[in-house]
């Protein structure tokens, strides 16, 4: 008997069969469920807007993703029976929502977010992303942040997902097939920018400063916030310069540009640019699109200490926003206050230091509030968490100098940590280490 042989439905049938309106695809979210938001700017915005806008229909809904751009509206008191964000790291969008205690934060390690989802830890139901429109092959690109979003989306029972044309194709590991999304709201539309600050005279400064540590052919990672982005502009005179780094800001391609990233003597991906996300404007969306020099790869990779440290020269630069006398760096919150996460700073820290002639820099201006509080202090305010641990510090810069605590005794950080305060503040810091340290 001769069998009959269905033939296959393409892609292009099946992904036809998909599309719906984002109004329609949020008709999968149910009461109870959790769910998984792509960050940075490949956050779905019209799939969450639809979502928001079921508000009355859904309750106790767990949100979770580290920063995105855009409203997060689920975050406001309006809509807080229906949504709880667990924020994996905490943005500006979402900072008040955790504070008034709307919105929990989960302190973690950036490099083990996707073991939570592939382990299951924490069950999630549906994963909502934003993708490049399909290639010839029915792939989509996961563009601008592949970070944590395969281990989510694998691990969701549901995927519905935004198929932007102006997302950028980004190349890695960074495709899903149209056969793994359940359900596709098409758009065409520009992707949330995050402008660099512009760097001010202390900035200045402290990059002056972290560049004197970077020599040539050193792989280089650059974390979040205003220093690391600074510290860009005074590498311009360095040499065959590589880059593995969670992220990458508009910086990043000045330097590819004058010739100074050549990713030569690399040993990770030697010759490409190693990155998990991009967080920038247009200028830096329309660099990594399509573009073979940028390695887009999973954070559980690009984050892993392991690999981190097989790298030539590894030069982390993180920042801070308080560091005690004893080196222990406090970087996700003000105090009580809740401010950021730990990142990846922990991952590159780790990495950097057991890299073979690696440096891992925490940089940071001496002061905040326009030179009204120290950020360097005797002993940490109530509430203020620990990142990056006083046995993990190596090199703190500030505007005022480099202070390298490895191997140093608690008498010899504080010296050193001393030196590079602010001047009307030293005297007061070794007034309170002599108070706290009576017998020294
Ligand atoms: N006391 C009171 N206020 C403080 C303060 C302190 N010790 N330190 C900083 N602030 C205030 C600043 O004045 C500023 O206020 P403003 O917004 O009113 O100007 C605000 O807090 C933010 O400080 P700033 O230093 O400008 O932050 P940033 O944007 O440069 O980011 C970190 C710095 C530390 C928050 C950021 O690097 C981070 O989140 N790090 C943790 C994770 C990490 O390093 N990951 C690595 C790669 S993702």
């Amino acid at each position: 008997m001769t069998q009959t042989i269905m033939p296959r439905t393409s892609w292009q049938q099946d992904y036809a069969r998909k599309v719906v309106s984002a109004e329609k695809a949020v008709l999968a979210i149910k009461s109870g469920d959790t769910v998984y938001i792509q960050s940075h700017a490949a956050a779905p915005e019209p799939i969450i807007d639809a979502m928001v806008n079921r508000s009355d229909q859904l309750k106790d809904v767990s949100l979770m993703h580290i920063m995105t751009l855009g409203k997060a509206a689920y975050a406001r008191e309006e809509f807080a029976k229906s949504f709880k964000l667990h924020a994996l790291f905490i943005g500006s969008n979402t900072r008040h929502a955790v504070n008034d205690g709307r919105a929990d934060y989960i302190p973690i390690f950036l490099s083990e977010i996707p073991k939570l989802f592939t382990s299951n830890h924490v069950p999630l139901d549906v994963c909502l992303i934003q993708v490049s429109p399909p290639d010839a092959h029915g792939f989509c690109s996961y563009g601008v942040s592949v970070d944590c979003t395969i281990a989510a989306r694998k691990a969701a029972r549901i995927v519905i997902a935004e198929v932007n044309k102006q997302m950028p194709r980004t190349l890695g590991r960074s495709f899903v097939h149209v056969s793994r999304l359940d359900y596709i709201v098409e758009t065409d539309r520009p992707l949330q920018e995050l402008a660099p600050a512009v760097p001010t005279s202390i900035d200045e400064a402290i990059g002056r400063n972290v560049s004197s540590l970077v020599e040539d052919e050193a792989t280089i990672q650059l974390g979040i916030g205003a220093i690391p982005n600074a510290v860009l502009q005074y590498l311009t005179d360095k040499r065959d310069l590589g880059v593995h780094s969670e992220m990458l800001s508009d910086g990043i391609v000045d330097l590819i540009e004058l010739g100074v990233v050549t990713n030569d003597a690399k040993t990770i991906l030697p010759g490409k640019i190693a990155v998990t996300f991009v967080l920038g404007t247009k200028r830096l969306y329309d660099f990594v699109d399509n573009n073979p020099l940028v390695e887009f790869q999973t954070v559980d990779f690009i984050n892993d200490p392991f690999i981190i440290s097989q790298n030539h020269k590894m030069t982390a630069i993180n920042s801070a926003l308080e560091i005690d006398l004893s080196g222990q760096v406090c970087a996700d919150s003000i105090g009580n206050y809740l401010y950021s996460g730990v990142g990846g700073q922990v991952d590159f820290i780790r990495g950097a230091s057991r890299a073979k002639e690696g440096k891992a820099i925490i940089a940071l201006p001496s002061t905040a509030k326009n030179g009204a509080i120290s950020r360097i202090v005797a002993t940490l305010g109530p509430g203020s968490g620990v990142v990056t641990t006083r046995a993990d510090v190596h090199y703190i810069v500030t505007e005022y100098g480099i202070a390298q605590l490895f191997g140093k005794t608690l008498a010899q950080r504080m010296r050193a940590l001393i030196d590079i305060a602010h001047p009307d503040f030293r005297e007061s810091l070794e007034k309170q280490y002599f108070k706290n340290h009576p017998k020294e």
